[in-house]
């Protein structure tokens, strides 16, 4: 697990070490040495910013980038344009997020022509397409390091590769085995953390980038999770989210197996911990074993993201998801058996190749038999590489917009209705924030993850508070705590 570290300490006239993590402190010393000659050159500390632009585990690989760069010396600025060091963590899972990376880059380069210090880094998964370096190398020269979602744990010895020169440092690895642990990083909050599990995945969906850019399934050994959620629960850690592009896959394969309830069961022992998360799961690895272990949880939050991908049988074999509508249905049955009040969520893609109307009307039927909380609906994009991308029954855009504007339609007034269900009930909150818009509410959570503003004031914040829920507007409530 991280220690702190004195960097100081460390012998930087003696070669590099070779071992991890050793190695990458190392080189956090030495990029320390440039942040003092920077101090001394412009009579203050160098700027970063770190621009999370994808999942929660970029946003959790954002927290390592940010650890790294505070432990060497960076200020965290949140202007892109003001930042000595940007550094864009991105995401390639449908094609508007990678222009989204170009807007950037178009915008920040005449401020970089005034500024000639300031240093431009791109890491990712859009970085793992060869397409993308090869487009960056020749039109996008104002960027000065490029790395990929595998030798990310290596980010201080990139980063002092890319101080010392003045050419476009470029390092991708096609896919790895090696997990570095005990690097330091930085939470955004202080009472909740994201936690890896696991890296990778082995589903190869049709339509998805992301076992291409991410790599193989690769899991982190029980303890070192244990060890990392014990050490941030004592530095002040309530709630947990453990994840994964598929968490329900967690340990196979590990040279000692575990399963991810196995997991779950170890981490609910926590003393000190009083929520845990998870996701994604993936229905067709979602085991007994686990829905059990959901039923029993005093900790398990009732909520589980579920993504259907689509609701007709069909589409789900060309997708290659392993399970039909029928199955679906049948594990949401069963999860409603044992935890009867479960938020359920999901994330549907309309449009895929082949799609017929009669199919589209199947996802519809499945979103009226679920009734979700919420559902992320996503327009179907084509990836490069992918098998979808190939196939010859490609949706025109404008039927694909129209069974969108339907889906949407559809999935706000069931959930509107659905929140609504916990209305003049006292529940449980955890406490995130002062209200963004009215400084006399509080915003938390409830263990469905709903939204619930409340008068309270900034000495909550960390902690669970009874709040009755007296309205429902739709995707939140007011309250007002309960005594
Ligand atoms: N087009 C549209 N949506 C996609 N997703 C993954 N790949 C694509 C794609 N090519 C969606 C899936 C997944 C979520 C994270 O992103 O619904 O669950
Ligand atoms: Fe993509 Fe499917 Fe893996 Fe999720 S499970 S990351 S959708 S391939």
């Amino acid at each position: 697990m991280y220690q702190e570290i004195d960097l100081d300490k460390i012998d930087i006239s003696a070669e590099p070490p070779i071992e991890e993590p050793d190695r990458q402190y190392y080189y956090m010393r030495k990029c320390r040495e440039r942040v003092r000659e920077f101090e001394q050159k412009y009579g203050r500390l160098p700027k970063f910013c770190v621009v999370n632009m994808g999942c929660q585990m970029n946003a959790r690989d954002s927290e390592k980038l940010t650890g790294i760069l505070t432990q060497i010396g960076y200020i965290e600025e949140e202007k892109e344009a003001r930042a000595d060091f940007v550094i864009f963590n991105t995401c390639t899972v449908r094609e508007n997020a990678n222009m989204r990376v170009y807007g950037h880059l178009g915008q920040l380069s005449p401020v970089k022509k005034k500024r000639s210090q300031m240093k431009i880094a791109l890491c990712g998964c859009m970085m793992q397409e060869p397409e993308v370096v090869e487009k960056l190398k020749k039109s996008y020269r104002l960027v000065d390091l490029i790395f990929g979602t595998h030798n990310i744990y290596k980010f201080a010895e990139l980063l002092y590769t890319c101080l010392e020169s003045e050419r476009m440092v470029i390092d991708i690895w096609k896919d790895t085995d090696h997990i570095v642990e005990d690097l330091p990083s930085e939470r955004k909050f202080s009472f909740k953390s994201g936690v890896n599990v696991m890296f990778g995945c082995n589903n190869f969906c049709s339509y998805c980038i992301v076992p291409y850019v991410r790599g193989r399934e690769r899991s982190r050994e029980p303890e070192a999770i244990i060890r990392e959620i014990k050490r941030l629960v004592s530095d002040g850690v309530t709630e947990v989210m453990l994840l994964g592009q598929n968490v329900n896959s967690y340990g196979k394969t590990l040279a000692n197996p575990c399963t991810f309830a196995k997991l779950l069961r170890k981490i609910e022992e926590i003393e000190g911990l009083e929520r845990i998360r998870f996701m994604t799961s993936h229905p067709k690895d979602l085991s007994d074993e686990l829905i059990e272990v959901m039923k029993n949880s005093r900790k398990i939050c009732s909520h589980l993201h579920l993504p259907v991908q689509s609701g007709s049988t069909a589409i789900l074999k060309k997708m290659n998801r392993k399970y039909t509508k029928e199955q679906y249905l049948n594990l949401v049955r069963k999860l409603r058996e044992a935890v009867p009040d479960i938020s359920l969520t999901t994330d549907i893609i309309v449009g895929f190749p082949g799609e017929t109307e009669e199919d589209f009307e199947e996802t519809l039927d499945v979103v009226r038999k679920v009734r979700y909380d919420s559902a992320f609906t996503f327009l179907y994009s084509k990836r490069t590489g992918t098998p979808a991308a190939a196939m010859q029954d490609q949706i025109p855009q404008d039927i694909v917009k129209r069974r969108f504007d339907r889906l949407l339609a559809e999935v706000q007034a069931i959930s509107a209705q659905v929140c609504a269900r916990h209305t003049g009930k006292v529940l449980p909150v955890l406490v995130e924030s002062v209200n963004d818009h009215d400084p006399s509410l509080v915003t938390g959570r409830l263990s469905s993850n709903l939204l619930v503003h409340f008068p309270g004031d900034q000495s909550l914040i960390g902690t669970i508070v009874d709040v009755k829920l007296d309205e429902c507007k739709g995707f939140y409530y007011l309250g007002t705590q309960s005594r």
